[in-house]
């Protein structure tokens, strides 16, 4: 059974997070909103208790994990002295959608990390996450709290579905905010380099940094990607993801195409290019990159349940958070049609 508390993310119910807390504390895990996606949590000192986290998500042991804690100082008791671009970093965009990667010191459980001699580290910018944080009084790992290969969540049901009767717990704060995960930065060189693109965009990157790099895996696909899971196909619908680049015209002939083979076809666009399409099932991701990336997880899983053959999605523009819309799209995509 997993017990599942609904709570406002503005009026904090104390006693539900005292609850939650003390479960971690014991060992148990508990899923939690953070303003990304939801998380996966764990006593992060408790090797036990982490190897809870992967057996409920069915998650590879090779794949390292978040740990999470609420403050600057917890932070550094994990990591040490910060270099000075991961100084820079915190300053800028803590508490917020990054996650520093950095030597660690060996405080959390062996297999929070995978074996690297590097920890991801991370200060969310939820109310319900910082709350939950500061009652446990300890580092929380914590991944997406979706089952392996599936799309993160960004709401309670979403974590529901995946994962009740495997979990302890549920914070139900409601939907999440940014909607994809946060970016992934290896702080361990001179220039810091983004292993996954994510809530904080290169361009505030850069307006923080100057140089920036890019792990050259996220461009090719021979490069081995620094961040363990960047190698696995994630966020997968159950039916085909096609690509299609170019503007409204070209996605309509692809429909057109689907349609004389007798295919039903769902579509993921743009709200403005939604309304100029004709298929068998639309859905409008919103009007700005921001809604998109807010919406797109939610849309790729209803398409599961839809009664199509193949979904249509349109490419957006690798500028700001466009560039964690089209990582993540292209990580769930089986084809790309271009211009
Ligand atoms: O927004 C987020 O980051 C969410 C919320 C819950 O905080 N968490 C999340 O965790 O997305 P997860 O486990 O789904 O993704 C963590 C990513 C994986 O690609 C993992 O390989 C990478 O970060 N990672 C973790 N520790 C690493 C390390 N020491 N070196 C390189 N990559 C690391
Ligand atoms: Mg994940």
């Amino acid at each position: 059974e997993t017990k599942r508390w609904i709570i406002h993310r503005d009026e904090i119910d104390d006693n539900a997070i005292q609850e939650a807390a003390a479960l971690m504390r014991n060992g148990e895990t508990v899923a939690f909103p953070t303003e990304t996606v939801y998380g996966l949590g764990a006593d992060a000192t408790n090797e036990a208790a982490v190897a809870r986290i992967f057996e409920a998500k069915g998650r590879p042991g090779d794949n390292p994990l978040i740990a999470h804690v609420a403050s600057l100082p917890q932070l550094r008791s994990l990591v040490g002295t910060l270099p000075p671009v991961a100084e820079k970093l915190v300053d800028a965009f803590t508490p917020g959608p990054i996650t520093l990667v950095l030597p660690e010191k060996g405080i959390c459980a062996r297999n929070v990390t995978a074996g690297l001699s590097t920890i991801g580290v991370r200060i969310p910018d939820h109310p319900v996450a910082q709350a939950l944080l500061e009652a446990c009084n300890t580092p929380i790992a914590a991944p997406s709290a979706n089952v392996s290969g599936k799309p993160s969540p960004t709401t309670a049901d979403h974590v529901w579905s995946d994962l009740h009767g495997k979990i302890a717990g549920l914070v139900d704060a409601g939907p999440t905010g940014v909607g994809l995960e946060s970016t992934v930065v290896d702080c361990t060189q001179g220039i810091p380099v983004i292993l996954r693109p994510g809530g904080i965009t290169k361009e505030q990157l850069q307006a923080v940094c100057g140089t920036v790099m890019v792990d050259p895996a996220l461009a090719s696909t021979g490069e081995k990607p620094k961040a363990p899971g960047m190698k696995y196909t994630h966020y997968a619908p159950e039916v085909p993801l096609w690509l299609v680049a170019g503007p409204p015209e070209n996605i309509q002939a692809v429909i057109d195409a689907e349609h004389k083979q007798q295919k039903r076809v769902g579509v993921m666009a743009g709200t403005d290019t939604a309304n100029k399409l004709q298929a068998d099932k639309v859905t409008p991701l919103g009007a700005t990159l921001p809604e998109v990336a807010a919406n797109i997880y939610d849309a790729l899983r209803l398409f599961k349940h839809a009664d199509v053959d193949v979904i249509l999605c349109e490419t957006f523009p690798e500028t700001s958070i466009g560039q964690a819309i089209m990582n993540r799209l292209r990580k769930a995509a089986t084809n790309y049609i271009s211009e």
